[in-house]
């Protein structure tokens, strides 16, 4: 049996946003994002977020490519539990975390 679920909801998490950060270790024939800048993008969300006291209410992870690759930074996915639609960020570098932080939690 096929069971449906709010992502959020599952297992009683409290989970309202995801975010999904490009760490695609890949080599691909097209222009991909900064493997470097994407670790480090990663770990400045979930430290952030930590800090900030978001860190139950918004899932970071690491994700392979998002196909917004750009040789500049990293591309970052966040969907809301609760509004339609994907917003996809390019070109993301560790200085701008805070204010995407504060621009959509
Ligand atoms: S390699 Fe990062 S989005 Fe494609």
């Amino acid at each position: 049996m096929v069971e449906t679920f709010e992502p959020g909801l599952a297992y009683g998490n409290t989970y309202r946003y995801f975010v999904w950060v490009c760490t695609n270790p890949a080599s691909r024939q097209f222009e991909k994002c900064d493997i470097q800048e994407g670790e480090a993008v990663l770990n400045a969300f979930r430290q952030i977020l930590q800090q900030k006291g978001l860190g139950r209410e918004v899932l970071v992870a690491s994700s392979g490519c998002i196909l917004g690759c750009k040789s500049q930074g990293t591309t970052v996915a966040i969907v809301s539990n609760t509004q339609p639609g994907i917003i996809f960020l390019q070109n993301v570098l560790v200085q701008d975390v805070s204010q995407i932080i504060q621009q959509y939690f």
